[in-house]
């Protein structure tokens, strides 16, 4: 069997992405491997959402083309191929800076892999690319079938954007906003609950602008979909991302308060606390208006966990803006989030906004700015101390540690004592899969302590 070397850079629905070709290359021979240089294929899934994802993959491509250059393996060069969003916006580039590249293929266009390949070994040389963004939406063209027992599974319910954030190269690579048909979602629903999945995380750039025409011709939004899916009993845990606060609709909020398979967690991100800002991000909301959503949805959920996404350093923005972005994070005490410098990207309109921010000026932003997320980080995770939650347990560390998930979206990692104890390692074989009940016990900064209460094995 060919051996295929995967790297995958970016976001989940990149991981998904990976996933989806492992398995489609399973079928033309190829079985995973850890280690590159015993790989017949390498494949570089990459992302474009700032320079330095982007930096990388070219530095990675370098590294490549040395260790195939340095190997006395007498078997024939591999072939090296790189998909994803740098594929799709410097197709051109990768081949030029990296001739040894055999194979360019877009996010939209991977299901062509096999017959990529299988051109690459008769036309020696010649370089493929396909950055098509087709009209037969991938999905219908992937098999589905899953190779891999996980206990928790990606599922791309929707790809692309229509909203032209004046920074974001998404509408770009990943092309306009598509919601995958409810049939379809569904059938591969099916195949993961088969192979043992207990929770689904439903991904899409705009995850919450899925929609779709159901049977009846009535609309279905995510909230129909979500209610859907929770009728597969082995279903134990639904979460979604990433939401736009606009598409927030009462369906959504409602099957919040409803279903107690979707989890109490929403990533909304932000980007900035200051409203000139957010409009020259054309992010097309004020900053009240998304504390006004923020309020709706805990009316319907009040204690879910909001989480949210930052850019420091965005053209124009002065110590009063940022302070207002500060302002914001401690007014809502965001339960994590991500927070990110501001890259200028090719062909974005804010790439040549005046007034760029200093690189300088940017690092003390970032720092300042995740000082305050980290604290409430930190608060929100000493709250759950001494309480009792629902964890799913989904795997052993490389400690040998039991690690779950919380419904906060939380890592919880099984203390010492359940690892060592015989009366709980006994019944342990069968805890991977189940959402049992854990004592919290210690706090840190990204992760969760804590003990399987008695009740998980009365
Ligand atoms: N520079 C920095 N961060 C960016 N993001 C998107 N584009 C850029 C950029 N040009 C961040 C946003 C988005 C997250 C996925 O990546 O915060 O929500
Ligand atoms: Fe990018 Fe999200 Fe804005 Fe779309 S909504 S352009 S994906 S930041």
């Amino acid at each position: 069997m060919k051996k295929l070397f995967i790297k995958t850079y970016g976001c989940q629905m990149n991981f998904y992405d990976s996933e989806q070709i492992s398995n489609l290359l399973s079928s033309s021979g190829y079985s995973m491997t850890e280690n590159s240089s015993e790989a017949d294929l390498i494949l570089l899934n990459t992302c474009h959402i700032r320079d330095k994802a982007v930096e990388k993959t070219f530095s990675d491509l370098g590294r490549i083309k040395k260790s195939i250059d340095q190997s006395d393996n007498k078997k024939s060069k591999p072939i090296v191929a790189v998909a994803g969003c740098v594929a799709q916006a410097q197709g051109e580039e990768i081949i030029k800076r990296s001739p040894w590249v055999d194979i360019v293929v877009g996010p939209q266009s991977y299901t062509d892999l096999p017959s990529l390949i299988s051109k690459v070994k008769k036309v020696e040389k010649k370089k493929l690319i396909n950055i098509d963004l087709p009209t037969i939406p991938k999905f219908d063209l992937l098999n589905h079938n899953i190779n891999e027992k996980k206990i928790s599974s990606f599922l791309t319910i929707q790809e692309g954007c229509d909203k032209f954030c004046s920074f974001c190269v998404v509408p770009y690579t990943r092309g306009p906003e598509f919601s995958r048909s409810t049939n379809s979602i569904m059938m591969e629903v099916g195949k993961l609950v088969k192979r043992g999945t207990r929770e689904i995380i439903l991904l899409g750039q705009n995850v919450n602008a899925w929609n779709c025409q159901s049977t009846e011709n009535s609309f279905f939004s995510l909230g129909d979909l979500i209610d859907e899916i929770s009728k597969f009993e082995e279903i134990i845990s639904i979460r979604y991302t990433t939401s736009h606060p606009l598409d927030m609709d009462l369906k959504l909020l409602e099957t919040h308060q409803t279903n107690k398979k979707l989890m109490p967690y929403l990533h909304l991100p932000i980007q900035s606390g200051s409203d000139k800002i957010l409009s020259k991000m054309n992010r097309k909301h004020t900053v009240e208006e998304y504390l006004k959503i923020i309020d709706k949805v805990k009316k319907y959920k009040p204690d879910i966990a909001i989480s949210s996404d930052f850019i420091v350093g965005f053209p124009g923005e002065t110590e009063h803006d940022h302070k207002k972005t500060i302002q914001l994070i401690n007014q809502v005490k965001f339960a994590s989030s991500y927070s990110f410098k501001y890259s200028p990207r090719p062909g974005t309109p804010s790439a040549s906004f005046e007034k760029q921010v200093d690189e300088k000026i940017k690092n003390t932003r970032l720092q300042e700015l995740q000082y305050e997320l980290k604290k409430h980080q930190l608060a929100f995770n000493q709250k759950f101390v001494n309480s009792k939650i629902g964890v799913l347990i989904l795997e052993k560390n490389k400690k040998d540690q039991y690690v779950g998930k919380s419904p906060y979206n939380q890592t919880v990692i099984l203390d010492e004592k359940v690892n060592t104890n015989q009366k709980y390692l006994n019944k342990m074989k069968h805890v991977i899969g189940q959402k049992l009940e854990v004592t919290i016990t210690r706090a840190f900064q990204n992760s969760l302590e804590g003990r399987l209460s008695s009740e998980s094995f009365s």
